[in-house]
């Protein structure tokens, strides 16, 4: 299958399964996938908050699995679970757990830094082993990494979040040649600031913020195509993909110029 053959899932293909479910963005996309008709699985560590929001729903549509997605036997083995209980395959896959945390030069710490790769990047791909080899077998599948317009370039105190979900792009797109030749949509959803329980702690400026709600309603919306990338506002995005491609030098200068404008420098 080529690229143009590819078609996103649909409810009626089987279950959405969410990582990161209990809070923010993957809370909200439940939601979302919910209201469309998907049968959702939820995962995330703290099954009780996955337990309040999937009781608002008939049972037979919410699967409760907690898990460690930094586990790889603990994701392989939600991954049956869920396909036993809900008699159907997953369909849909939302690497979305994350984590976030500042780190700069002065609190630079190795251990804090495998923390973040830990969930980040090891957790994406401890769903993608558990998710691929029945998406391969069927030919069929949709899997949506949830990035971040922080991969595209390193900006300030996120060198280890922002080279996490640099990882993920890259990840995100070096798998998408291939998948689709075995009819799975590979797509990467970087958001900017989202208003989450993630970012409450962070006391940076935060520009064009969006509410989760807003998000999940963009992820839908990008969801429903096939187009790789998924990435809203539109502002945030345009901003740091010029930034992208300004020199080094140009792009440091501005840096500083930004830093002591809002006198930081
Ligand atoms: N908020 C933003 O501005 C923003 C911007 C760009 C991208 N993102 C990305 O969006 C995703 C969702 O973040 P959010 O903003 O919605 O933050 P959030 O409300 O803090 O949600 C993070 C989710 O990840 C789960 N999680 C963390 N560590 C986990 C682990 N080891 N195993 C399983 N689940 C784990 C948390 O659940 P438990 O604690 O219950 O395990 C929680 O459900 C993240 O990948 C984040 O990097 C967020």
């Amino acid at each position: 299958m080529t690229e143009r053959g590819l078609r996103p899932a649909r409810p009626e293909d089987g279950v959405a399964w969410i990582t990161g479910a209990s809070s923010g963005i993957g809370r909200e996309l439940a939601r979302f996938l919910l209201d469309e008709g998907w049968t959702v699985a939820l995962t995330a560590r703290r099954e009780a908050e996955l337990q309040a929001f999937a009781q608002h729903y008939p049972a037979e549509r919410v699967f409760v699995i907690a898990a460690d997605v930094t586990e790889a036997p603990a994701m392989a083995n939600a991954l049956a679970r869920i396909e036993a209980e809900a008699g159907r395959p997953v369909a849909l896959a939302i690497a979305n757990a994350g984590v976030w945390r500042r780190m700069g030069l002065s609190d630079f710490d190795a251990e804090a830094f495998a923390q973040v790769m830990a969930v980040n990047v090891l957790g994406v791909a401890n769903m993608l082993a558990a998710v691929l080899p029945g998406m391969r077998a069927r030919r069929f599948g949709q899997i949506g990494i949830v990035a971040s317009v922080a991969g595209y370039l390193g900006l300030p105190r996120a060198s280890a979040y922002g080279a996490s979900k640099a990882a993920l792009i890259h990840m995100a797109s070096s798998l998408r040649f291939e998948a689709a030749e075995s009819g799975i949509l590979v797509q990467v959803i970087n958001p900017g600031f989202v208003a989450t329980p993630m970012i409450a702690a962070n006391t940076a400026s935060k520009p064009f913020v969006l509410s989760a709600e807003a998000a999940a309603s963009r992820i839908q919306r990008g969801l429903a195509g096939t187009g790789f990338e998924i990435a809203f506002p539109r502002p945030t995005v345009w901003l740091l993909k010029l930034a992208r491609l300004l020199p080094w030098r140009l792009f440091f200068a501005l840096g500083a110029l930004g830093a002591l404008a809002r006198g930081r420098g």
